[in-house]
C-alpha cells in the first residue's frame, strides 16, 4: 500500500512517525509524499493544547475523499472512538499501539485501539535522520502537572534499557548521525537500575564516531551535581538545556505542582552557568493559567527579564480535559491571555536579539543541518544557536563560521 503521514506535535510525535514507517515498511508498505498518491492516508496528532487538535482536525476534514484515513498518536488516544464518529475515519490507534498497524490497514471497518500497556518499541528500528538524529529514551510521563495531558495520553513513565539506547545511538553513527538529540517527556527522570541520566550520557558519549549529544526536556527539580558535572567534563555533550520554568509566580508554580520555587529555579540556572560557561538555556512559559493575577504575570516578565534565556516557547494556557487545573477558577478571558502572551513575546524576542546581535564578530562552530527557506543552509552551535549559511556548505558538515549580521532573529555568518 502507498501511504501518506503526516505529524503534528513534539519531537516525540517525529520520532514516533519514523517508527511507524519502520513498522509499514517491514511490511511491504512505501511511503509517499503527497495524500493525492496515496491509498493510505495517516495523521500523527498532538494534543497538547487545544489549539493544535483544531489544527490536526481541519487538516483532516480536508482530505481528498475516497482514501483510507487512520488517525494516530495523543489525540486520537484522548478521544478514541469519538474521532469516528466526528471526522468519518478508518481508525484511531493511541502512541503505544503503532505494533498493530500492518493488521489494521488490511482490515475494514472502523477500529479504535488505545490500550495504554507501556510499549517501548524495543524491537523496532527506525531509520535515523541525518546529520542530527533522535533517539527516545523514555516514554510517557509521572509528574501530572496540573495543565499537562501528557501523562493521560501517553501513560505512565518507563525507560528504554541503557544498552538499548546505545546500540540504537550506534547504529545511527554507522549510518552517518553526526549529533544525536535523547528524547524523553522529563528526560531527568530516566532510570534503569541504578543508572539515571547523567550514566546514560557518559555511556553515549563513548560510541564512536558522535561528535554531539543533546538531551530534551529537562525538569528542574531532576538536574542534579552529577548531570552538571557529566555535562561540563564530557566535550560532546552540548552546553545546552532546555529547562521549562512555565510561571516567575510561586503561587503558580504551586498550583501547576511543579515541585519547585522561583528562588531555587534561579539558583539552578546560576549554578549551570557558573560550572558550564556559555550554556545555551531555553525554557518554555505559559501565562493566562486559571487564577493569575496581574502580580502574577508581572512575576513571570520579571523572571524573564533577569533570567535571559537564550530563547523560550511561549503558550497561553489552554484547558485540556482531565487535567487538574481544567477545574481550576476563574479562567482568564482570551483577550486576557493574549494580551500576556504578546507582551510576554515582545520581551523575550528582544532579549533573544539583544543577546544574538551580541555574538555578532565571533567565532563558532555550526553542524549545518538543512536548507531553510530563503535558501541558505541552516546549522546549529553546540549552544543551540540557529545559524544561517552566506556561501555553499556540505549538509552533515561541521564549519567554523564567522557571524557577521543578524536577519530578524537569526545570525548570519560565513565558513572561514
Ligand atoms: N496549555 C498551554 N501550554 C501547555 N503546555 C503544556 N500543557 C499546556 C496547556 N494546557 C506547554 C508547556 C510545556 C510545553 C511542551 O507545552 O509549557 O512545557
Ligand atoms: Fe507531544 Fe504532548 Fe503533543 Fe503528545 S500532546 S504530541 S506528547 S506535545
Amino acid at each position: 500500500m502507498r501511504y501518506f503521514l503526516k505529524v503534528y506535535g513534539c519531537q516525540m510525535n517525529q520520532y514516533d512517525g519514523r517508527l511507524i514507517e519502520a513498522i509499514l515498511g517491514a511490511a511491504g508498505h512505501c511511503r509517499v509524499d503527497s495524500p493525492d498518491r496515496a491509498d493510505l492516508i495517516l495523521i500523527n496528532t498532538c494534543s497538547v493544547r487545544e489549539h493544535a487538535e483544531t489544527r490536526a482536525k481541519g487538516y483532516i476534514r480536508m482530505l481528498p475523499k475516497g482514501k483510507r484515513v487512520g488517525i494516530l498518536g495523543c489525540l486520537a488516544q484522548r478521544e478514541g472512538i469519538d474521532l469516528i464518529e466526528e471526522l468519518k475515519v478508518d481508525f484511531v490507534l493511541g502512541p503505544d499501539c503503532y505494533s498493530l498497524l500492518p493488521g489494521i490497514i488490511e482490515s475494514d471497518g472502523p477500529i479504535v485501539a488505545t490500550n495504554l500497556d507501556g510499549e517501548l518499541y524495543l524491537s523496532i528500528r527506525p531509520e535515523p535522520v541525518l546529520p542530527v538524529t533522535m533517539v527516545t529514551v523514555m516514554r510517557g510521563c509521572d509528574n501530572y502537572c496540573s495543565y499537562c495531558i501528557v501523562p493521560y495520553v501517553r501513560g505512565n513513565a518507563r525507560s528504554k534499557p541503557l544498552r538499548s539506547v546505545v546500540d540504537e545511538v550506534r547504529r545511527a553513527v554507522g549510518k552517518g548521525a553526526k549529533e544525536v538529540l535523547l528524547l524523553g517527556q522529563d528526560i531527568t527522570s530516566y532510570r534503569d537500575g541504578d543508572a539515571g541520566l547523567a550514566q546514560l550520557l557518559e555511556e553515549v558519549a563513548v560510541v564512536d564516531g558522535l561528535r554531539r549529544i543533546r538531551f530534551l526536556t529537562s525538569h528542574p527539580k531532576g538536574v542534579d551535581d552529577k548531570l552538571i558535572q557529566v555535562m561540563k567534563e564530557i566535550n560532546s555533550i552540548c552546553p545546552h538545556i532546555h529547562l521549562p520554568l512555565q510561571s516567575g509566580s510561586n503561587r503558580i508554580l504551586r498550583l501547576m505542582k511543579r515541585n519547585y520555587t522561583i528562588e531555587e529555579y534561579y539558583d539552578l540556572v546560576a549554578r549551570l552557568r557558573r560550572e558550564i560557561p556559555g550554556i545555551g538555556i531555553t525554557t518554555d512559559l505559559i501565562v493566562g493559567f486559571p487564577t493569575e493575577t496581574v502580580a502574577d504575570y508581572e512575576a513571570t516578565l520579571k523572571a524573564v527579564e533577569e533570567l535571559r534565556f537564550d530563547f523560550a516557547y511561549m503558550f497561553k494556557y489552554s484547558d485540556r480535559p482531565k487535567t487538574e487545573a481544567a477545574n481550576f477558577k476563574p479562567k482568564l478571558s482570551e483577550t486576557e491571555k493574549i494580551d500576556r502572551l504578546k507582551r510576554l513575546i515582545r520581551l523575550q524576542n528582544e532579549i533573544t536579539k539583544e543577546k544574538n546581535t551580541g555574538r555578532i564578530g565571533s567565532e563558532v562552530e555550526v553542524l549545518i543541518e538543512k536548507r531553510g527557506r530563503r535558501g541558505n543552509y541552516l546549522g546549529r552551535t553546540p549552544d543551540n544557536l540557529v545559524v544561517a549559511i552566506d556561501g555553499d556548505v556540505e549538509i552533515g558538515r561541521f564549519y567554523r563560521v564567522r557571524l557577521e549580521r543578524i536577519v530578524g532573529w537569526t545570525p548570519v555568518g560565513t565558513p572561514i
